[in-house]
């Protein structure tokens, strides 16, 4: 690169800043250890010490963490840390340690976890290793990510399967009884999210992998947005597979994903994406024909060839990140957040329609709601006008916006966006 007298001045005032916020968020990361103890979800002075961890632009209202979650500043360290270790000394593997930490965090095996890049990958490995035969059907909701539509329509068209879909209702309850009327004989696995991108409600998950199991059906379930929102225990969950990223709720590095494969699963679960790393190396290509060799008797069948040391160093830093300040502790500030957001679209009567539940057991952080005659894409230029980022969700037609807060959020943020609904009802 050029590096002329303006850009080297320009790097040293980069520098500059960036040693002052880092220099913050040390003093504040003494403030945030919790040693297990509940800290309130109303301490905005405590949690703006949280916020002080963050290189997140103060000049961003930032209020997409659905899409991908910033990282705090221990995450990047130990990504650089692990590049360096990487390239300086010539360290390669021991990505097994990032395994083991990310089972202990969803209550599962190391047996259970294959490393993948984003949620996608890990979709993908659920679509097209459970055995289906033309005209068997998989059920999928009206709201889905592409991630977790086109890997199935995908099927439909190369395999003949049929997808058919459900939407979520306000309640639970009204959930399972749409999901059962779509069930028939042919029903062959339910694919559904564990929170919908679109409008963020929680779905009773627990009862779906149920169900699924009761009706001899699989259960592979798109994990996108529970890891880091919600304290998770797969084995407890039951499903067969749950693919999920660390680049969301987890606030770790992008393109760090995984997928839980449930123990006795891994015999049903075809594998296709293979190489080293996969299998226990007794293939002999001298031999005619050429002798193969088995699959590693866990998840690391799902999985091959080089992975990043930084990155998933970063994984285990968001880790114990989370860990340090407590995962109950994340859950109860970001229901507490999702609920200030909620009561103030509420406020505006009709002139607002939330489209998230408010039943307890179905929000938590992200909402979707929609300003009465105001098209939602002129809705999100206004917020850009204002530094604020959002979502627009067009999947399917819904036509809606999404609002999603984490821990480095504050309710001042959220009455900035209430200001621009002020606005645009006018
Ligand atoms: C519900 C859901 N599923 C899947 C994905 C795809 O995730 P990724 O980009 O990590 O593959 C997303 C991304 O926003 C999502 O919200």
């Amino acid at each position: 690169m050029y590096f002329s007298r303006r850009n080297f001045l320009r790097s040293a005032t980069v520098l500059a800043a960036l040693s002052l916020s880092e220099m913050q968020a040390m003093a504040a990361s003494a403030q945030i250890k919790t040693d297990g103890k509940n800290i309130d979800e109303n301490d905005d002075a405590w949690w703006h010490n949280v916020r002080m961890m963050f290189p997140l632009s103060k000049d961003l209202t930032y209020l997409n963490n659905g899409t991908f979650g910033p990282s705090p500043y221990p995450v990047i360290e130990a990504v650089k840390a692990g590049m360096m270790e990487n390239d300086m000394n010539g360290q390669y593997g021991n990505w097994e340690d990032t395994v083991i930490k990310l089972a202990k965090f969803v209550n599962a095996t190391k047996e259970e976890i294959a490393l993948t890049h984003n949620v996608t990958d890990g979709i993908n490995i659920g679509c097209w290793g459970i055995p289906l035969q033309k005209g068997d059907e998989v059920i999928i909701t009206t709201h889905e990510h592409s991630g977790n539509a086109m890997p199935w329509m995908n099927r439909q068209k190369l395999h003949g399967i049929v997808v058919r879909t459900y939407t979520p209702a306000p309640t639970a309850a009204e959930t399972l009884t749409r999901i059962n009327d779509v069930i028939s004989k042919k029903t062959k696995a339910i694919a559904t999210p564990h929170i919908p991108c679109t409008q963020g409600q929680i779905l009773p998950i627990k009862e779906i992998c149920t169900l699924a199991r009761d009706k001899k059906m699989f259960s592979i379930i798109d994990g996108a947005h529970g890891p880091g929102m919600i304290p998770l225990d797969l084995h407890d969950m039951g499903c067969d597979t749950y693919a999920s990223c660390s680049h969301k709720w987890m606030l770790g590095p992008k393109g760090t994903g995984f997928l839980y494969i449930r123990k006795e699963f891994q015999d049903v679960l075809q594998t296709y994406t293979v190489g080293a790393g996969s299998d226990n190396g007794k293939w002999d290509l001298m031999t005619t024909p050429a002798t193969t060799s088995d699959y590693t008797p866990n998840a690391h069948r799902y999985y091959a060839g080089t992975q990043s040391n930084g990155l998933y160093a970063g994984v285990i830093a968001a880790i114990d990140f989370i860990e340090s300040i407590g995962a109950q502790n994340i859950y109860n500030r970001l229901k507490y957040l999702g609920k200030y957001t909620q009561d103030s679209l509420l406020a505006f009567g009709d002139k607002v329609e939330l489209i998230t539940p408010t039943e307890e057991r179905s929000r938590c952080a992200v909402n979707g709601f929609r300003v009465k005659g105001v098209d939602f894409q002129k809705f999100f230029n206004m917020c850009s006008e204002k530094k604020i980022r959002i979502r627009g969700v067009n999947e399917n037609g819904l036509n809606s916006l999404r609002v999603s807060t984490h821990i480095y959020n504050s309710k001042e943020e959220v009455d900035m966006l209430m200001e621009v609904v002020k606005k645009a009802i006018g």
